[in-house]
């Protein structure tokens, strides 16, 4: 495959963006507008900007002080910039919606003093922040190649290590290349981490592509075992009248030949299927990909390589998704099936849990939007999946909502219909509009009114009722709103699972259940590395030795310091029986439901480095800062009873930290179950294992936090070449080829691109990608012509 070709394939993907052009299912301010490039400096995510201004800062500094042809008025100017108590008080108060992955990228790549200019998509971008600053040498092929072989683990600014191992290939094996489980030869991690020879080209096994089958995660609702216990389930449907089903998911049996496995947590630990894969058109064809908007499905797909995806609608047709309205569709099941769960009324349900057949609890899941977002036709599949799965597919266990966020503080949303209209009109498509909650930072104020007092630090310089550092405002009132639900799943517009939204959030629940309370936030503060680490109960042992080693007490109930405010009501009835003295401690919490469950390590945030570590409000400022954990990223289950603890202390104590940090750090004072789940994440290249375990569990003892931590922004550039934290680019680059476009595959070599519809179809290679289920974040874009947007 040529680079000519290849830029053909993906310059064939731009037909089908034109004629979405007309994409009557989108918001108005999502449909294609005039590109604006200063957007590109602006950005919704703070780590970007604090990273980004940061770095604008300290290269400024450097030409004042180390550049002799500056003059000492210019010098004055610059020395304007006060980073004084390591805040950013230099920082513009920027708004905006456009991300800023290519600034990032930019900013980052010369941060740790890479030779690899060119970003993702065989782009090469000029710092536009900085004209001081050159582009490093573009003739340096492999930034890789040269280097010494270092010491990995937080190499600070010496630049990225893992720039030296070899990219593993086994993800871009296709579906021609299928073979089972138990056939399977991962291409990763059990090879030579550094050996360029060896390669992991699949042998193609078949001239035609597998069929996929239906795949249905959820319990088997028809069973005598399921109907012996809990009340029956009903069916529901897209529409009204109950004739349209609501759509299956399709999976292949087996993994393309050669695929890596992931290198930090497991399927087998949180019982995630790890022998079936999906392709685009298994996963999201049901929904609309596939086909176009003349038979009621988005158009997405189309132009793409699609050999055998007929298979998918064999039995239901192409689904038409004019006029679905999936709040009335959500709502409508959940009422046929009203007496499955528990209703959020404590008398009632101490009663019906006497009952049976058994009841079961309601969980909300709460997508994070806000007025600007740019809606695409993937994003409507994404949507759809989720409510379809969670919802419609598991009989009203499960509802989505959009939290959606007024940047406008004017705008009077909870006093005028129209208004409230208006903006979801502009903001939101049509078939969600019925899902969203409106709140704005002018509600989060008369909400929590009263005086937050001293904060130790402010590096976002920004409002505590801002979206910026209290993120959890808006979901303590939506949980106040919404008695009926147990837990509340907290999403983002940016996240993406490759397989059933069911199968990911049921397992993770469930495994968080079963979780001992005993060494719990220990294990949690660490990444758990299979091949590294061995099984989970070799990682358990591990964590007790290395807490022993520490000399630090292991965590268990409620912690006490200096300063502390009790609850209102006490928190004794926050350990179950099992904790209570006389027990075997080992049982401790099994079986109880997690409050929280993160999708990263719970880390120590004290002297961490991790920029807003110190962003702590309302405490007692005679005392040292209260001690707390956080977990970046911020998709998280909360309890209820997590949620109402953190209103208490929000309204009543008056306090607060930075987003990420608040939950964990409430749940950690006040002795609620808290558990990180090891997700399978996948690496880009060929890390050693005991590599990534430096990079990733290089804080203090071993742990995620303290000095050293991988969350300390000289560290994170580890996370570039995994497929989830928010700075990840492997995530987008893989989710992407995914798709059937053609991706720069990250490599230096200039503008080369593969995958895409060309090399999908051509018949020597293996056809296009099946990936297993997996959690990918952040996938700004997804067709590759949206990209210019950002
Ligand atoms: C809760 O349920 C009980 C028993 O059915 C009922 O008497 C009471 O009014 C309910 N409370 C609320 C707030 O609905
Ligand atoms: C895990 O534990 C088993 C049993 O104690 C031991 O044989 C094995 O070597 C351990 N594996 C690792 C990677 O430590």
């Amino acid at each position: 495959m040529d680079q000519i070709s290849n830029f053909m394939a993906r310059r064939s993907t731009w037909p089908a963006f034109i004629a979405r052009k007309d994409e009557p299912r989108l918001p108005v301010s999502s449909q294609p507008q005039p590109m604006i490039r200063f957007r590109t400096l602006l950005g919704h995510c703070l780590y970007r900007r604090v990273v980004i201004w940061t770095f604008v800062v300290v290269v400024c500094l450097y030409f004042t002080l180390f550049n002799p042809r500056l003059n000492t008025t210019s010098r004055e100017v610059l020395e304007l910039v006060n980073l004084g108590n390591g805040q950013f008080k230099g920082k513009p108060e920027l708004e905006g919606s456009a991300d800023l992955q290519v600034a990032d990228l930019q900013v980052a790549d010369l941060q740790v003093a890479s030779p690899q200019v060119q970003a993702v998509d065989g782009k090469e971008h000029v710092p536009q922040s900085s004209p001081e600053v050159k582009p490093a040498d573009k003739n340096e092929k492999d930034p890789a190649g040269d280097r010494e072989k270092n010491e990995d683990g937080p190499s600070g600014l010496n630049g990225p290590h893992w720039l030296k191992y070899k990219h593993l290939d086994g993800y871009y094996n296709g579906l021609r290349s299928l073979v089972t489980f138990t056939e399977y030869k991962p291409g990763y991690p059990e090879i030579s981490y550094t050996s360029e020879a060896e390669s992991t080209v699949a042998q193609v096994h078949r001239t035609e592509t597998p069929r996929p089958r239906i795949y249905r995660p959820q319990p088997d609702y028809n069973s005598e075992a399921y109907r012996s216990t809990y009340v029956p389930v009903r069916p529901c449907y897209l529409d009204d009248e109950k004739k349209v089903p609501v759509p299956d998911l399709f999976a292949y049996d087996g993994i393309p030949q050669g695929q890596p496995q992931p290198a930090i947590g497991s399927y087998d630990l949180l019982g995630i299927r790890q022998d079936i894969c999906f392709d685009r058109f298994s996963r999201y064809g049901p929904y609309g990909l596939g086909y176009g908007p003349d038979q009621g499905g988005t158009g997405v797909g189309i132009d793409t390589e699609r050999e055998g995806s007929d298979a998918i609608w064999e039995r239901t047709g192409k689904i038409n998704f004019d006029g679905t309205d999936w709040a009335s569709a959500q709502e409508r099941c959940f009422l046929d099936n009203e007496n499955r769960f528990f209703t959020g009324n404590a008398t009632l349900d101490a009663h019906l849990a006497q009952m049976h057949p058994k009841r079961i609890d309601r969980t909300a899941v709460v997508i994070r939007l806000f007025t600007g977002f740019k809606w695409t036709s993937h994003t409507l599949l994404n949507f759809r999946a989720l409510v379809s799965e969670l919802s419609l597919q598991s009989g009203g266990e499960y509802d989505v909502h959009f939290l959606l966020h007024v940047r406008d503080n004017a705008a009077p949303i909870w006093a005028d219909e129209v208004t409230v209209q208006n903006i979801l009109d502009e903001n939101v498509p049509w078939e969600f509009h019925g899902l969203c909650t409106l709140w704005s930072e002018a509600q989060m104020k008369l909400y929590y009114p009263g005086d937050f007092g001293h904060t130790f630090e402010n590096p976002a310089n920004s409002d505590i009722h801002g979206v910026y550092r209290s993120a959890h405002m808006p979901l303590q009132y939506f949980a106040r709103m919404h008695p009926e639900y147990a837990h509340f799943w907290n999403w983002e517009m940016d996240m993406r699972w490759v397989g059933s939204y069911y199968e990911l959030f049921d397992t993770l629940g469930t495994w968080a259940a079963r979780q001992s309370r005993l060494g719990i936030w220990e294990r949690s503060a660490k990444y758990y590395i299979p091949a590294f680490h061995g099984d989970w109960s070799n990682f358990t042992r591990l964590v007790e030795e290395e807490t022993q080693a520490s000399g630090r007490a292991s965590v268990i109930g409620p912690v006490d310091f200096p300063g502390k405010t009790p609850l209102q009501h006490g928190e004794e009835g926050l350990l179950p029986e099992s904790c209570n003295p006389g027990y075997d401690m080992s049982k401790c919490g099994v079986g109880e439901d997690a409050d929280l469950i993160s999708l990263n390590p719970l880390f120590d945030a004290d002297q961490s480095g991790w920029v807003f570590s110190g962003d702590v409000t309302g405490y007692d400022t005679q005392f040292d800062k209260p001690p707390r954990r956080s977990a970046i990223v911020t998709a998280s289950r909360l309890s209820r009873r997590l949620l109402s603890v953190m209103h208490e202390e929000t309204w009543r104590n008056h306090h607060s930290t930075f987003t990420e940090m608040f939950p964990p750090t409430i749940a950690f004072h006040h002795g609620l179950k808290a558990v990180y789940a090891p997700h399978p994440v996948y690496v880009e290249r060929a890390w050693p294992v005991e590599n990534i375990d430096k990079a990733f569990n290089g804080g203090r003892d071993h742990t995620t936090g303290g000095h050293g931590s991988p969350f300390d922004p000289t560290n994170e550039h580890n996370f570039k070449g995994t497929t989830w934290y928010y700075n990840s680019e492997f995530a987008g680059r893989l989710w992407r080829r995914w798709l059937g476009y053609a991706q720069s595959d990250g490599r230096a070599n200039e503008g080369m691109l593969s995958g895409g519809r060309l090399e999908e179809e051509d018949r020597s290679g293996s056809g296009r990608l099946c990936l297993r289920n997996m959690l990918v974040h952040p996938i700004k874009w997804e067709n590759p012509v949206e990209e210019d947007k950002y």
